[in-house]
C-alpha cells in the first residue's frame, strides 16, 4: 500500500462575486498539500457524481456524521470522484452538501496514482474511481478501506467497507 498521498493538482471552481455575468466562478488550483498538509482528513472516493448509491447513501451518510468525525479529531471530509469541477459543483449543490468537501479529480490523475482507477466502459463512464475510503494524517495514509473485487468493467458496484460508519467505527476503536 502506498504510504503518502500522491501529489497532484486538483482543478476546482470557486465563486467570485466580483465577477460579472451569469457564471461568477473562476478556476482555483488546489494541490495535494493544500488538501492534506498538517490536517487529519477522511477521504472517500466513488465512481460518479449523481449516481444512485453515491447520492442516496455514500455521500449523505458522511454529511450526516460530520460532527461525529469532528469529535474524533478529523479536520475535513473530502469526497473525490473522477468528474470535472462543473459536475462536482452541481452535484454538491443538488445534495445540499455543507460539510463534505467535493473534490473533482477530473483527469483521474490522483486516482490513478492511488492505484484506484478502473475502466467503467461497460457503463459508458470511461475511467473512474473504485470505491474506497482512507484516513490521511498530514499526507500519510493511516488506514484504507477498499471495496472487494477491484476490476475493470465490474458488473456490480461493491459498497460494504468504504462507507461512513465503517470509518467512524475505526476512528472510535
Ligand atoms: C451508483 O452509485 O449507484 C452507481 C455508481 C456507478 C455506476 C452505477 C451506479
Amino acid at each position: 500500500m502506498i504510504k503518502h498521498v500522491p501529489n497532484t493538482v486538483f482543478k476546482t471552481r470557486v465563486r467570485n462575486d466580483a465577477l460579472d455575468g451569469p457564471n461568477p466562478f473562476e478556476w482555483k488550483d488546489l494541490s495535494s498539500d493544500d488538501i492534506f498538509k498538517g490536517k487529519k482528513v477522511v477521504v472517500f472516493s466513488l465512481p460518479g457524481a449523481f449516481t444512485p448509491t453515491c447520492s442516496t447513501s455514500h455521500l449523505p451518510r458522511f454529511e450526516e456524521l460530520y460532527d461525529e468525525f469532528k469529535a474524533q479529531g478529523v479536520d475535513a471530509i473530502v469526497c473525490i470522484s473522477v468528474n470535472d469541477a462543473f459536475v462536482m459543483y452541481q452535484w454538491g449543490k443538488s445534495q445540499g452538501a455543507k460539510n463534505v468537501f467535493l473534490l473533482p479529480d477530473g483527469s483521474g490523475d490522483f486516482t490513478r496514482k492511488m492505484g484506484m482507477l478502473v475502466c467503467k466502459d461497460n457503463l459508458g463512464f470511461g475511467m473512474r474511481s473504485w470505491r474506497y475510503s482512507m484516513l490521511v494524517d498530514d499526507g500519510e495514509i493511516r488506514e484504507m478501506f477498499v471495496e472487494d473485487g477491484f476490476e475493470d468493467n465490474c458488473p456490480t458496484d461493491p459498497f460494504e467497507v468504504s462507507d461512513a460508519d465503517t470509518m467512524l467505527n475505526y476512528l472510535k476503536s
